[in-house]
């Protein structure tokens, strides 16, 4: 191999890494394994993403090499290559069984989209997954935004000295954490200071993806990474140093059998996905840049290792914080907000690693936001067509600006609960029954990540497995001219009966229809 060949390899990995590293490792797998149990769901975690994660990654960068379009094109191109045109009546019978496990939980607006994706993969096929997965880009952007906009908030309370309220400083690390924590609840039940944040997200988001500084900031990025990698590093010795800290690494480690129900498995698969941008068709775009002469599983592995380490670094740093100062490990999203406030406290030069951290954590949230709105961009000017010319980039940018920028308000106007807009919570109780949480944001990420996710990687998995089928998929896995038999053997395997029935089982687990076997065993 020359050495261009490797150069760009490592560059191809560094950019799905730079996607995949983002706001769901550092702020979201901490506070879901705090409230799931913390262990057994690191471990049901990992577990997943080697057996249902990285076989569904490969085939999402595997579709995207292999057709260079957008995802709804894409998604249909590969349906027709398809040895078998019966995968999307299959597609249906899910869609059918998804409709009556949503109706056991009485999520009724579920249903209604459930039903219609019956229909639609019946008249349409796979096009209608790429559209699928588009809408959950943009839906789960909406609300990325706001916990992007909580960070440039954090940025704004670090520079200026503020992060610990000035009457507690040189006090205890409990009594800190405690007003950290008071002080990120008054700060989300504002829905006025969440919106400055949030905007300010928003646009440097659109404006990045049209001003065409684009490559400017990867290029940053490959840079501002490791330096996240290192700083976690500092905030782990911190934190791991901090008196009472040993329990905290115990809870994340530690798996125990009590904590284990079927939540805490539906919750690790859904953020594996989320974690590792898959089923929201970004590794489908990332994958058309890569060349023939690049190892899938190679790329894959790492993107998949980075991601979990990251993840995993991350629990690290908050976990032996959290028990140290006291606070509750299922504090829930704003558990890092009220931990790490505490640990820089604790540090020399505080005020300075925190205004880092978070920029860096801002770096990283914007990496990953982009990448969320250019793949609907993308599906726009496709779309935008007006007979033979594309539509403008602009345009499409903007239109996914706006739908997601005025989905994200209900998110900032909810973030604390419903009282800002009492109907809209009513409806939304009604339509979404025990999927609905206390808020907006909770209520759409848990639909978006932990259901439609799963079923958009299913789906891709079936189409995959059994559709293009891993024995003509499977000889682009390898760079060109490499054989490696027992790699592609053993993909085809995982991703044609481990990864779907997995998926199916957990679904089959969450809604209660494993129980009566369960019971016997
Ligand atoms: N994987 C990203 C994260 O962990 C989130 C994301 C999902 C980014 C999809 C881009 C696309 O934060």
């Amino acid at each position: 191999m020359t050495r261009e060949n490797w150069t760009s390899s490592i560059g191809f990995i560094l950019a799905s890494a730079g996607s995949a590293i983002g706001l769901g490792n550092i702020w979201k797998f901490p506070y879901m394994a705090g409230e799931n149990g913390g262990g057994t769901f690191v471990l049901v975690y990992v577990l997943c993403v080697i057996f249902i994660g990285l076989p569904v990654m490969c085939s999402e960068m595997l579709i995207g090499r292999h057709t260079r379009r957008n995802i709804i094109n894409a998604m249909g191109k590969i349906e027709r290559l398809s040895a078998n045109q019966n995968v999307r009546f299959v597609m249906s019978a899910l869609s059918a069984g998804m409709a009556v496990a949503f109706a056991t939980m009485h999520a009724w607006l579920p249903v209604v989209l459930a039903l219609a994706g019956v229909y639609l993969f019946a008249k349409k096929g796979f096009a209608i997954l790429g559209w699928v997965c588009t809408i959950v880009a943009l839906a789960i952007l909406s609300y990325y935004a706001v916990i992007g906009g909580w960070i440039v908030e954090y940025i704004r309370l670090s520079l200026t000295g503020t992060l610990v309220p000035e009457a507690v400083e040189g006090v205890a690390a409990e009594a800190v954490a405690k007003t950290s924590q008071t002080a990120f609840d008054a700060y989300i039940a504002d829905p006025w200071r969440v919106l400055v944040g949030f905007v300010i997200f928003m646009a440097v988001t659109g404006w990045m993806l049209l001003g065409g500084i684009r490559a400017g900031i990867e290029r940053m990025s490959k840079i501002l990474m490791p330096l996240l990698f290192i700083l976690l590093l500092v905030v782990i010795v911190r934190s791991v140093t901090l008196p009472g800290a040993y329990e905290g690494i115990e809870f994340l480690l530690k798996p125990t059998m009590d904590a284990f129900t079927p939540q805490v498995v539906l919750m690790a698969l859904g953020q594996v996905f989320f974690s590792l941008s898959l089923g929201m068709a970004i590794t489908v775009t990332y994958g058309s840049y890569l060349h023939k002469e690049h190892n899938i599983l190679k790329a894959a592995g790492w993107v998949g290792v980075l991601d979990t380490c990251a993840a995993l670094m991350a629990g690290l740093a908050i976990f032996p914080a959290v028990f140290a100062v006291g606070l509750a490990p299922s504090a829930g999203p704003g558990l890092i907000f009220g931990a790490l406030p505490a640990v820089f406290d604790s540090m020399w030069l505080g005020p300075v690693w925190a205004t880092c951290f978070f920029f860096m954590l801002f770096i990283a949230a914007v990496t990953s936001s982009v990448a969320l709105l250019e793949c609907g961009a993308t599906v726009f000017i496709e779309r935008l067509r007006r007979g033979h010319k594309r539509g403008s980039r602009r345009t499409a940018v903007l239109i996914g600006f706006v739908l997601c920028t005025v989905m994200g308000l209900l998110a900032v106007f909810s973030t604390a609960d419903w009282s800002h807009m009492p109907w809209l919570g009513k409806a939304i109780e009604a339509s979404m029954g025990d999927l609905a949480k206390g808020n907006w944001l909770d209520t759409l990420d848990n639909f978006a990540s932990n259901w439609m996710l799963p079923f958009t990687a299913l789906c891709t998995a079936l189409l995959v497995g059994w559709g293009w089928t891993p024995r003509r998929a499977g000889r682009e896995l390898l760079a060109q001219g490499e054989d490696w038999r027992i790699a592609p053997a053993i993909w085809g395997f995982l991703l044609r009966w481990v990864s779907p029935i997995g998926i199916l089982l957990v679904f089959l687990y969450v809604a209660g229809f494993l129980d009566p076997i369960l019971k016997k065993l």
